[in-house]
């Protein structure tokens, strides 16, 4: 799909959007995210929340004792993170950065890292690169969370790699095989599958990977 007809401003959807109208911002804790840490998979550690919207993994994480820094292209989302946090009591770290760009330049490496409805906003010619920058920001033994939409959902259209959205963005509709193979050159991949998240108005199908970093 041509490069132009991709781009959407992100953050002006944060600026004109209240928080409820936002499809993907859930409040609650994703049950794939709170089983890791309930199990023990993940413990309380250095974190990254790779396109952290408005905050809400974080703060729970933070409120369990994680150590967090959020990151997020947009400087509204940012700016929401940073409410939410104060209005929870919680206290994280939230950046304004392009998970695309230097990364080094946030100066630390994590233990885990996650990106939650990020992934197929990284089209597939940026996936390499993507990739590499969590490698670079993660100790090695670090885990990685990621859950992006799976070509199996069926809404948005229900077919094709590129979908557009009602709020105009267009996302990339990921298989199980093209992410072992994004993934299998920098992690071990512990757990690879399909699972149903909740989204505000419906729930979708989505790629689940739970990895360590080599
Ligand atoms: C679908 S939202 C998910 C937000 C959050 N993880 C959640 O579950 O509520 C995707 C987020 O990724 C951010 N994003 C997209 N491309 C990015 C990039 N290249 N660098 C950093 N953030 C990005 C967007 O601004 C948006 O906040």
């Amino acid at each position: 799909m041509n490069e132009d007809r991709r781009h959407v401003d992100i953050d002006g959807i944060y600026r004109q959007l209240s928080l409820e109208k936002i499809p993907w911002n859930v409040e609650e804790p994703p049950e794939a995210l709170v089983a890791l840490v309930e199990s023990g998979s993940i413990k309380p550690c250095r974190t990254i929340d790779l396109g952290c919207g408005a905050g809400n993994q974080a703060a729970y994480l933070a409120g369990r004792g994680f150590s967090v820094t959020g990151v997020d292209s947009s400087a509204e989302a940012i700016r929401l993170a940073q409410e939410n946090a104060a209005g929870k009591g919680v206290s994280c770290l939230f950046v304004v950065a392009d998970v695309l760009g230097d990364v080094r330049a946030l100066g630390e490496t994590f233990d885990f890292a996650y990106d939650w409805g990020l992934l197929h906003h990284i089209y597939p010619e940026q996936r390499k690169k993507y990739v590499a920058n969590v490698h670079r920001l993660l100790s090695k033994g670090g885990k990685y969370l990621s859950v992006c939409f799976s070509e199996q959902d069926p809404q948005f259209g229900g077919v094709g790699k590129y979908r557009k959205t009602s709020l105009g963005t267009v996302l990339y509709f990921s298989s199980e095989d093209e992410l072992r193979e994004l993934y299998e050159g920098c992690f071990t991949i512990i757990e690879l599958k399909t699972i149903q998240i909740a989204g505000r108005a419906a729930a979708h199908q989505a790629n689940y990977a739970f990895m360590e970093r080599k």
